[in-house]
């Protein structure tokens, strides 16, 4: 077997995870459902999650990555051969697989957006027209399976091109690229007039909206933000040489990925609120809100052409980290080639991504637990997949894995210091196994 590949930069590793968590969560779920939640509050709830369980549990996923130095499934087999801790790791590959099949879907609507920012379509028409386009256009086979197979095609090229000539170098232009058109986006919207009621509504919190509810969609959405549970981060941390120092690029991931979605908060609400739209709108806040009002800004033109970019470069980074932890399962499985493994994980997810496409169209009407396919697919991997897959994770590290091998890979093997060790070793032990066990009780039902 030849020499595993690894990123070559520091800068390269930040900016692939970076470009993994930041993507669709951030910029179209995340400030839709801050909207649904009442704003401020929510995001206090959500800087939580991230704080005592997202941040361990990503830097478990690198721990074990790296020391296992192979796809999830093994990488959990070679540091418990005789457990079966190795199920997180199916779990995971099973939900980066299925994620990747709807979420096409959804990047497949961005690239469309694109195209009709590009082509002024929003110009003329009145809320009803806007909100009939979206539901015409998601219902409508061909162009949404157009545009799901060309995401998909450029995730494939992308991921078979390898970690430092593929995902490392389109994600180290990408990622900054995106953060140059958020900051341009925020300036626009925080110089709207009437826009200040916007950032009230994201920073002034109103604690009577905190409830069960507003906790749980901020813990499923810190997982589902930090790509966590998904196999994605462990194998990300299977490149990872062993001079970078994981938790400095754990915290600095989860704080960009944070920072992004409240900077994508900034560049949606102001404008909402200038123009007297409720914020709780939904999924359809990016795809219908907001072309409404963009012809009504100055340049609105060109913001929506970069939104829509934004977003679709968003997406992008992140399909291939999904893509990557599935292909990097099949080229250690099955001996494949790179090439080879990814054209195959391609058209397999493809398969059962046209009928996430068609579950708002032609079969809208078959329903898995009340839901369409593609929501079915949403909730099964966020409640379920990732949830149990991440719980497995953390408590495999705070309770299996030997102390020495944590320390050894948080301190580079002695040579740096690591004086969070005690803290992260007590909240991945106790804090966070027991608050994902009460959010998962709590979610499905069994707890109140
Ligand atoms: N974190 C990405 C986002 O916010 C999505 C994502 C990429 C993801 N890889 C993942 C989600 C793995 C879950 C699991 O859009």
């Amino acid at each position: 077997m030849g020499k595993r590949e690894s990123f070559k930069s520091s800068f390269g590793v930040f900016a692939a995870a970076v470009g993994s968590a930041v993507g669709l969560g951030n910029i179209w779920r995340f400030p839709y459902i801050t909207g649904m939640n009442g704003g401020a509050a929510f995001i206090l709830v959500y800087l939580i999650c991230v704080a005592i369980i997202g941040l361990p549990v990503l830097l478990s996923e690198f721990v074990i990555g790296r020391k296992g130095k192979t796809n999830p499934i093994d990488s959990f087999k070679s540091l418990a051969p005789q457990g079966k801790w190795y199920i997180s790791g199916i779990l995971g590959i099973m939900s980066a697989f299925l994620i990747l099949a709807f979420y096409s879907v959804i990047a497949g609507w961005t690239l469309e957006y694109l195209t009709k920012a590009i082509g002024n379509q929003f110009v003329g028409k009145d809320v009803a027209e806007i909100g009939a386009m979206f539901e015409n256009f998601i219902a409508d086979p061909k162009r949404t399976i157009f545009w799901q197979f060309i995401i998909l095609g450029l995730t494939c090229y992308i991921v078979a091109n390898g970690i430092e000539k593929g995902i490392e170098k389109y994600s180290s232009f990408l990622v900054p690229a995106l953060i140059v058109i958020i900051i341009i986006l925020d300036i626009r919207a925080i110089t709207l007039p009437g826009g200040k009621m916007g950032l009230d509504f994201l920073f002034k919190p109103d604690f009577s909206k905190v409830n069960g509810k507003v906790i749980l969609d901020a813990l499923g959405h810190s997982f589902f933000s930090l790509s966590l549970g998904a196999g994605t981060m462990i194998t990300y941390g299977s490149y990872i040489k062993g001079n970078e120092k994981l938790g400095t690029s754990a915290l600095s991931i989860a704080l960009a990925d944070t920072l992004i979605a409240i900077l994508a908060g900034i560049a949606i609400f102001p404008v909402v609120f200038a123009f007297g739209i409720e914020p709780n709108s939904g999924p359809g806040l990016v795809f219908v809100t907001l072309p409404n009002v963009f012809p009504q800004i100055s340049g609105g033109y060109i913001f929506a052409v970069l939104f829509f970019l934004l977003l679709t470069l968003a997406a992008i980074t992140s399909t291939i980290s999904m893509l990557e932890a599935v292909v990097s399962f099949g080229i250690d499985k099955f001996k494949l080639s790179r090439k080879k493994a990814a054209i195959i994980s391609t058209i397999l997810i493809f398969i059962v991504g046209v009928f996430a496409s068609l579950s708002n169209g032609p079969l809208k009407d078959i329903s898995f637990f009340g839901n369409n396919f593609l929501d079915f697919l949403d909730k099964l991997t966020a409640n379920y997949f990732m949830t149990i897959g991440s719980l497995i994770t953390i408590i495999f590290v705070g309770w299996k894995l030997n102390k020495k091998i944590i320390e050894e890979q948080l301190t580079n093997g002695g040579m740096i210091e690591s004086n969070y060790m005690r803290t992260y070793y007590f909240v991945a032990r106790y804090i966070s196994p027991i608050a994902i066990i009460i959010v998962f009780l709590a979610s499905i039902g069994i707890l109140g």
